[in-house]
C-alpha cells in the first residue's frame, strides 16, 4: 500500500487549478412545522450577506424570491426524482426547461446537484445517477447554458475508505463502477466533485480518538499535530484532512484535476445532553467561525495550499421537523424565526454573516397575521405591557402608516427591547416574529436602532408563553468514514521513522 501510494503522490502533484473562489455558503433545508415566507427567507439571506446557497430541489417561489438579488444558487434534484431523470432523456431535459432554465439568469444558477449522498443512501439508484447526470448536462448543452452551470452530485465522505493517513485514501472500490465514469464526467465539463464533510459525526463515532480541539479545528499545538507519514504534511483538523482524502482518492483513480467543494457541513447548537454533549453553542460558534475564517483564508489544504475549497455551512435555519437525535433539528445558524442561534466570533471574515447579529433584530407582526389578534396584541403592548406608544399618536412620527401592522411592528418590537430580547418575548400568541430587517422608515426609528428602548418600565412577564419554535434540522444521518481508524494510523505514523 505505501508503495502505491508514494507512485501514486508522484503523479498527483500537478493537480488542480487555482480557481481562487473561496467563498462561503449556506444550505437551506425546510423540514420546519412553519417554513418562513420565501421573502422573509431572501431578506435575511440579504441582511447576512450570504452570497451562496444552496437548495435541496428547486423551489419556484424560492427561486423567485431569489431572482435579481445577485445570490448565486445551486438547485438540487431530490432523489425521489433521481429514477425518472436517470431514465430519460426526454425527463431530463423537461426538469431542466422547468427548474433551471425558466429561472436563469435572473436566479443565478450555478450548479445542479444531483441527488443527495446517492451512493451511500440509495445504492440502488446508483447505476442510474450518472446516466442522469449526462441527460441534464445534454439538456444543459442544448438550453446553451453548460457554460454556465455545472453539474455534479454531493457525495457522503462514507465512500472514502481509509481516509488517514489521507495519502492512503481510496474509494470503496465497490463503486468504481459508478465512480470511475462520474469523475470522467466531471472532469470533462468542470465540475467539482462534491463532497459532504461532517467533523461532528466523525469525532462522534470515533469514541474519543479524535481529539475535539481537531474536530473544531481549534489551533493545537505542533506536537499535537497529525501528520501523514507518507508526505510528511502536517494536519491540524478533521476538515482538511478529509477533503484532502477525497484528493488522494481521487489521484488513486487517476483524476488529478477536479476540485472538491464541500456542499455541507457544520456542527449542531444543541442535542441530547446525555448522548451528544458536544452539540453545544459553544462548539457550534466555535466550528462555524473556525471553518469561515479557514475557507475564506484561501489556505486551501495541505496537499493543495493555496487552492480555493468552497464551503457551504449545513444549515441556515433549525429544521424542527427533521427525524433522528435531538441534534438532527439544531444544525441553524437560524431558528425558524430567523434569531441567531449564536453569534458568531467573527473579527475579520469580511462582510458575511454579522459580527453581532444578535443585538440586531427586531420583532415584528408576523406577514398574514389575523388584523384582530394583532390589534388585540397592540392593545396589550401599549397598556399592560407598558410600552411607550405615544409615537404611534395622530401627529407623532410613526403614526403613518396607519395600520394595526404598522402600529403593532413598532410597539412589539419596543416590548421585545425593552426586554431584552429575552426567549419568548416576540411572540404575542404567535402574531409576531423576530427579523434582522429594521422596521424603521423615515423619522419612525424602531427601539434597537442605536441601541434605542422605548419600554416605559420593564419587568412584566411576556403576554404568552412562547412555544420558541422549537428549532430543527435537516441532514442524511452521519454515515462516517473510518477517521477514527484514521488518526490513530496517523498518530502512530507520525513517531515511525520517516521513509
Ligand atoms: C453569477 O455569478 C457568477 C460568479 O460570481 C458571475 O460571474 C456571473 O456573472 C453571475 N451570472 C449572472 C447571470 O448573474
Ligand atoms: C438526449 O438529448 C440530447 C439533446 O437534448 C441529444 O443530443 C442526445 O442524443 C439525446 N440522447 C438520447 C440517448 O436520446
Ligand atoms: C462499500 O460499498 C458497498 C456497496 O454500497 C457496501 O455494501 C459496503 O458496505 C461498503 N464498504 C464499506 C467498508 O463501507
Ligand atoms: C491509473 O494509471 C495507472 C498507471 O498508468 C494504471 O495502471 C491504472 O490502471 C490507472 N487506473 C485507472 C482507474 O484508470
Ligand atoms: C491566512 O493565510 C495566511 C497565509 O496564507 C496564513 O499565514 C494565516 O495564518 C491565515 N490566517 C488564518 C486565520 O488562518
Ligand atoms: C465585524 O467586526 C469587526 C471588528 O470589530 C469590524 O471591523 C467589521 O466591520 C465587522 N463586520 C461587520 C459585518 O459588521
Ligand atoms: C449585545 O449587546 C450587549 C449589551 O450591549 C452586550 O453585552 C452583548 O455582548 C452583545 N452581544 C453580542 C453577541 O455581541
Ligand atoms: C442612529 O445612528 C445614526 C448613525 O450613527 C445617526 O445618523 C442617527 O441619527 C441615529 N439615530 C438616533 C435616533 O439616534
Amino acid at each position: 500500500m505505501k508503495k502505491l501510494f508514494l507512485l501514486l503522490f508522484v503523479l498527483a502533484i500537478p493537480a488542480v487549478h487555482g480557481d481562487n473562489g473561496a467563498y462561503i455558503g449556506v444550505n437551506i433545508g425546510t423540514a420546519m412545522s412553519s417554513v418562513p415566507a420565501p421573502t422573509q427567507i431572501a431578506a435575511l439571506l440579504r441582511s447576512q450577506n450570504i452570497r451562496n446557497v444552496r437548495l435541496y430541489d428547486a423551489d419556484p417561489a424560492i427561486l423567485a424570491a431569489l431572482a435579481n438579488t445577485g445570490i448565486r444558487v445551486i438547485v438540487s434534484v431530490p432523489n425521489e426524482q433521481l429514477l425518472a431523470i436517470g431514465k430519460s432523456n426526454a425527463t431530463a431535459a423537461n426538469w431542466v426547461a422547468r427548474n433551471v432554465a425558466a429561472h436563469y439568469p435572473a436566479v443565478n444558477i450555478t450548479a445542479i446537484a444531483v441527488g443527495s449522498e446517492v451512493l451511500s443512501a440509495m445504492p440502488n439508484a446508483a447505476s442510474l445517477l450518472v446516466p442522469a447526470m449526462r441527460y441534464l448536462q445534454n439538456a444543459l448543452v442544448a438550453a446553451a447554458l453548460d457554460r454556465y452551470i455545472k453539474i455534479s452530485t454531493p457525495h457522503s465522505s462514507s465512500i472514502i475508505l481509509d481516509s488517514f493517513p489521507p495519502s492512503q485514501a481510496f474509494f470503496n472500490r465497490s463503486l468504481d463502477g459508478v465512480l470511475v465514469p462520474m469523475l470522467r464526467f466531471l472532469q470533462s465539463t468542470g465540475s467539482p466533485l462534491m463532497l459532504n464533510v461532517y467533523p461532528y459525526y466523525e469525532y462522534m463515532r470515533s469514541n474519543g480518538v479524535i481529539p475535539l480541539e481537531y474536530a473544531l479545528s481549534r489551533p493545537l499545538p505542533p506536537n499535537k499535530e497529525a501528520v501523514d507519514a507518507n508526505t510528511l504534511l502536517h494536519y491540524t483538523n478533521v476538515f482538511d484532512a478529509v477533503v484532502d482524502a477525497a484528493y488522494f482518492a481521487m489521484a488513486y483513480l487517476n483524476v488529478t484535476n477536479v476540485p472538491v467543494m464541500v456542499t455541507e457541513t457544520g456542527w449542531p447548537h444543541k442535542g441530547d445532553p446525555s448522548s451528544e454533549p458536544d452539540a453545544t453553542t459553544d462548539n457550534a460558534n466555535t466550528y462555524n467561525s473556525n471553518l469561515i475564517r479557514h475557507v475564506t483564508n484561501s489556505t486551501g489544504t495541505p496537499k493543495h495550499p493555496g487552492v480555493a475549497v468552497p464551503a457551504y455551512i449545513y444549515e441556515l435555519y433549525d429544521e424542527d421537523t427533521r427525524p433522528g437525535s435531538t441534534s438532527e433539528k439544531y444544525w441553524g445558524l437560524f431558528d425558524m424565526d430567523g434569531t441567531p442561534a449564536y453569534a458568531l466570533h467573527l473579527a475579520d471574515s469580511g462582510a458575511l454573516l454579522s459580527n453581532d447579529t444578535t443585538n440586531q433584530t427586531y420583532c415584528v407582526a408576523r406577514d398574514g397575521a389575523d388584523p384582530k389578534m394583532l390589534q388585540a396584541a397592540l392593545d396589550w403592548a401599549c397598556g399592560l405591557g407598558k410600552v411607550d406608544c405615544s409615537a404611534l399618536m395622530q401627529g407623532q412620527p410613526c403614526y403613518d402608516p396607519d395600520t394595526v401592522e404598522a402600529h403593532a411592528t413598532y410597539a412589539f418590537n419596543a416590548y421585545y427591547h425593552g426586554m431584552g430580547m429575552a426567549s419568548g418575548t416576540c411572540y404575542f400568541s404567535g402574531v409576531a416574529m423576530v427579523t434582522t430587517i429594521d422596521p424603521s422608515h423615515g423619522s419612525c426609528v424602531h427601539a434597537g436602532k442605536n441601541g434605542t428602548s422605548l419600554l416605559s418600565s420593564t419587568s412584566l412577564a411576556p403576554l404568552s408563553n412562547p412555544t420558541a419554535g422549537e428549532s430543527g434540522a435537516r441532514r442524511a444521518t452521519g454515515e462516517v468514514s473510518s477517521l477514527a481508524g484514521m488518526v490513530s494510523a496517523a498518530l502512530l505514523l507520525s513517531v515511525l521513522p520517516l521513509l
